[in-house]
């Protein structure tokens, strides 16, 4: 099917009528909608149907089809250090205050990237602990779960291999001390690897058991989710939170604090919040 202006405007409507029937918030959508709907075409092509007419018609038969609709919705788009700000706050505050906290109670600091892409905000976590905060609190164990929906993404993670956009915000000495290049991609050191597990999860159905002293959601439920379906989750993610635990949102996606109690602002320009 080819990707005319009047195929555009088709999807454009497609997606309109879709989007909310997966639970997915349209305006999350606007940016990226056009991978979406290459992806829609491909499979209208492979389906031989007509046009995104007969795709919803063949949607309204065959219920099936909408977990492959819903597998093309995935945004992967990711980079170490996205937000470059809150790394910082992290590095300098959050994450040395909350590893005192656990110091003190003789326990190990617990971090969960929810949406972890190809492991780049996991592993832009453990690149700040192991070069700026660990000696800070000598002996003090880290534990990083990171948990994504998409089994390709997760193999990519496993193999921590990244062209340079990727890798552009990563801080200098953290570079030049932690990745290798080869063959024209940045390898990231086995130090850094072995500190994050991944897991398959859709955060939909299951999330990893917390309580957690740091989480990262971001540019996924807030991003793509409608609101009452991301009120629903950040209930059961805040529930995951150790009391003063901090959750990281992305910079530009909205969060329903009104909604979520438990709660409060921490820095309202990172979209930084604290239990
Ligand atoms: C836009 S990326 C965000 C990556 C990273 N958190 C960041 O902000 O750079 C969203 C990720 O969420 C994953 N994802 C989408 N739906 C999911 C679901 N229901 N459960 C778990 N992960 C999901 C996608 O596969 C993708 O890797």
């Amino acid at each position: 099917m080819p990707d005319t202006m009047s195929n555009t405007n088709e999807c454009h409507h497609f997606l309109q009528w879709a989007l909310p029937r997966l639970g997915l918030r349209r305006e999350g959508y606007k940016k990226v909608r056009r991978q979406v709907c290459r992806k829609i075409q491909e499979r209208i092509g492979e389906l031989h149907l007509p046009g995104f007419a007969g795709y919803r018609a063949y949607l309204e038969d065959h219920p099936d089809e909408w977990n492959t609709l819903d597998s093309f919705t995935r945004i992967t788009i990711s980079r170490f250090f996205r937000d470059y700000q809150s790394w910082r706050m992290l590095g300098d505050e959050v994450l040395p205050v909350l590893a005192q906290r656990a110091q003190k109670k003789q326990r190990v600091l617990r971090c969960w990237s929810a949406g972890c892409a190809s492991g780049e905000e996991a592993y832009s976590l453990a690149l700040v602990w192991h070069h700026q905060v660990s000696d800070k609190i000598p002996g003090q164990q880290i534990e990083i779960t990171a948990t994504d929906i998409d089994e390709h993404m997760l193999q990519r993670a496993a193999d921590a291999r990244y062209p340079g956009g990727s890798i552009k915000d990563v801080p200098q000495p953290l570079l030049k001390q932690s990745f290798r290049k080869k063959e024209g991609l940045y390898c990231l050191d086995h130090s850094i690897r072995e500190m994050v597990s991944f897991l398959r999860q859709d955060i939909r159905h299951t999330m990893p058991d917390g309580p957690f002293d740091v989480i990262f959601c971001k540019n996924l439920v807030g991003m793509y989710y409608c609101r009452d379906k991301a009120v629903e989750l950040f209930i059961k993610i805040t529930d995951r939170l150790t009391e003063g635990g901090v959750l990281l949102i992305g910079n530009h996606e909205p969060f329903p604090i009104e909604d979520l109690p438990s709660v409060k602002i921490y820095n309202r320009g990172l979209n930084m919040y604290r239990k």
